[in-house]
């Protein structure tokens, strides 16, 4: 059977927010420290601290959103341990993440720093857990505040004249697990308490995200919308894709079985039922759509790589991954009237990362390049697609082998996205162009792969990377089109 793909360029489903293409980074492993911060003094070049080879390629990815500090570690951070000259900042364990000393010498004023320097919009995520109301309402006052008080004169003293603006800011992590252990009635009060005295200042308005529900748990999302909808503006959700048991074993980065590769694509679709139904409860109470379904945690998350530190959570990253992101990011897609932002975890060295680090090396991974390509549906148009296409098998569970997004971005070009998911066949796909009006030349660009555990190296950090691709006919309006097994495309006018 062949794969039939209609898309309707006159039928527009909404704007994919570029949101969805955001990040996270958490003081975890070595994903702030030697990933990101290096600090003045160090041998790899950098600009204030944050090393260049990572801002530079970061920045060609155009990250619009980037979550901090964490995580788990988010509710137990306190913020003002990170001001002030570094010689003088407190050093803690990090209790969470491997037990190591954090010296906290990246802390607010870095962490904006990175933000200004990537073009991004920082989220920052508050300590409910184990902080105070007071501390996170000074957090914001300290942050955004123009003018006279305690927390903006303490700012200025440390080198801030002008307010940040910052608009996204959650409150609390995980307070169902590492962030506190609360039952959802619980959170939902202090959700309301806390976020009344995170206040907006001046014009800056904030977005609060409510910490949202471990995968699927419905009630969690049921409770916290009927308690607390009105004081929010989104909801987050966190989902791994984890082929093994969470405690058990999640299974091998790169040693991986055909069974295994089948279950983590079967896996990553299952996000799109998770979106499905917790958007059909914040509907019921949300109709207008007001409130944003915040996926900020997802992607792989596999055993550590053999001989490092079980608590940095440093994983490789192969075919299987890009396949993974695309699969997720023409879901989000599909799902844009409810998800406004999701942030993959995480940035670097830490679970699906777009770079890896080692020393003063870095390499981009196959889940970089697959950003890299999709970036071009920023802000674009969701295009309407039909698609008729052959099933996968895991178990008892079918899955899409074809995946596909169209859309049409501010110039009128129009972009389309497609994965083959299948390890060893090709599929073979007509797509028809309806509602264009006119003829379109496209070019295309392919990420893929012939051993499913291929990946990059320090060695050979271009072993998987996009090509030009020509495998594919255009007649009128028909595209044909053979996408090889384990491949993503990106077709653009
Ligand atoms: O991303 C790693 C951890 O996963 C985060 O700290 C936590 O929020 C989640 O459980």
């Amino acid at each position: 059977m062949s794969n039939k793909i209609v898309i309707n360029e006159d039928i527009h489903k909404g704007m994919i927010n570029k949101n969805i293409y955001g990040h996270f980074s958490e003081h975890l492993g070595r994903c702030i420290y030697e990933g990101i911060w290096v600090g003045e003094d160090s041998p790899i070049p950098n600009t204030k601290g944050i090393r260049n080879d990572v801002l530079e390629a970061l920045k060609q990815l155009h990250i619009p959103v980037l979550r901090w500090p964490g995580g788990c570690f988010a509710d137990e951070y306190h913020w003002k341990d990170g001001i002030g000259p570094h010689e003088n900042r407190k050093r803690m364990v990090n209790t969470h993440w491997g037990g190591v000393v954090e010296n906290n010498h990246f802390g607010t004023h870095e962490f904006m720093l990175l933000c200004e320097l990537l073009d991004c919009e920082p989220y920052i995520c508050g300590n409910v857990g184990s902080g105070t109301v007071q501390e996170m309402s000074e957090w914001v006052e300290y942050m955004t505040f123009d003018g006279e008080s305690p927390m903006a004169n303490w700012r200025k003293e440390n080198g801030r004249t002008e307010p940040w603006r910052l608009k996204y800011f959650g409150i609390g992590n995980e307070s169902w697990g590492c962030g506190g252990n609360m039952r959802p009635e619980y959170y939902a009060d202090l959700y309301r308490r806390y976020q009344t005295f995170a206040r907006n200042y001046g014009d800056n308005r904030l977005y609060k995200i409510a910490g949202g529900a471990n995968i699927d748990d419905y009630r969690w999302t049921e409770v916290l919308m009927k308690q607390a909808g009105p004081f929010m503006d989104g909801l987050s959700l966190h989902y791994y894709t984890i082929p093994g048991d969470f405690w058990e074993g999640k299974g091998s980065a790169l040693d991986f079985s055909d069974d295994e590769w089948l279950m983590t694509l079967q896996k990553a679709y299952f996000m799109d039922e998770l979106i499905t139904r917790h958007s059909a409860i914040m509907d019921q109470y949300d109709p207008e759509k007001r409130i944003g379904l915040i996926v900020d945690e997802w992607g792989t998350w596999f055993d550590v790589e053999p001989g490092t530190n079980p608590g940095f959570l440093y994983q490789q990253n192969t075919i299987r991954d890009a396949l993974v992101a695309a699969v997720h990011f023409h879901i989000f897609h599909q799902h844009c009237d409810r998800v406004q932002m999701a942030n993959i975890a995480q940035l670097v060295n830490v679970l699906q990362s777009v770079i890896l680090t080692e020393g003063e090396k870095m390499i981009k991974t196959p889940t970089y390049h697959v950003f890299d390509m999709f970036k071009v549906h920023q802000d674009a148009t969701l295009l309407d697609v039909k698609a008729d296409v052959e099933q996968l098998q895991h178990n008892d569970t079918k899955f899409p082998k074809v995946s596909v997004s169209a859309s049409k971005d501010k110039n009128g070009k129009m972009h389309i996205s497609l994965c083959n998911t299948s390890l060893d066949e090709p599929a073979e796909t007509t797509i028809s162009l309806r509602g264009a009006g006119h003829e379109r030349t496209l070019s295309g660009t392919i990420l893929a792969a012939r051993e499913k555990n291929a990946h990059n190296t320090f060695e050979q950090p271009d072993k998987v990377a996009p090509a030009p691709f020509t495998g594919f006919t255009s007649i009128g309006e028909t595209l044909k089109i053979s996408l090889p097994p384990m491949s993503v495309v990106m077709l653009s006018e």
